[in-house]
């Protein structure tokens, strides 16, 4: 969603609640014992419930069946999910063009730290897919490189597509070719 869609959203918000505000008053005209003020007063508390939920949403969320049973590990890709977070908050609080492109920077910079730690692990437990899982943290980091550049040059493609395609990018990976060396952490 764009800074124009996101501010356009909130106007409309604003105008249902005093949409809102106004048929109570004019409901209450009706008599206090009159249902609909009453149902109104009920639509505009949940309102902000429903706001909340639409938000949270947006945020991903660490679950148990991420792990991979190596906490070092797990640990990073707690941290790597959390920096999205922090990214989806900047962006949902339109913070500044230099907090965002900070925030940007620190996840690729621990991505690759993370990346070089976890074939390192893999390595000592002689994974034997190692080879390929290696190749595929490479085209990672290519792909994220190439995206976010091409965010940076055209600002048609929004921060939401970036922040889109990175949950996508990090949760499939650790959801599934991460999952894949779990059984050799343990030997
Ligand atoms: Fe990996």
């Amino acid at each position: 969603m764009s800074t124009t869609s996101r501010n356009i959203n909130m106007l409309i918000l604003s105008v249902l609640i005093l949409g809102l505000l106004v048929m109570i008053v004019l409901g209450f005209m009706l008599g206090f014992s009159h249902p609909l003020p009453w149902l109104l007063i009920g639509v505009l508390i949940i309102i902000p419930f429903i706001h909340d939920k639409i938000v949270a949403k947006r945020f991903v969320e660490w679950k148990e069946s991420y792990s991979v049973e190596n906490k070092d590990i797990d640990d990073d890709h707690k941290k790597l999910l959390g920096m999205i977070n922090q990214l989806q908050t900047a962006v949902h609080y339109q913070t500044d063009e230099g907090t965002i492109e900070q925030t940007l920077n620190d996840l690729i910079d621990y991505t690759k730290y993370h990346f070089s730690r976890e074939e390192k692990i893999m390595q000592d437990h002689d994974y034997p897919d190692f080879e390929e899982h290696k190749q595929e943290h490479a085209k990672m980091v290519a792909q994220v490189t190439q995206f976010i550049d091409e965010y940076r040059i055209d600002k048609t493609r929004t921060i939401d597509n970036v922040l889109q395609f990175l949950k996508s990018w990090l949760i499939n990976h650790i959801n599934g070719s991460d999952q894949k060396y779990r059984p050799y952490l343990k030997k």
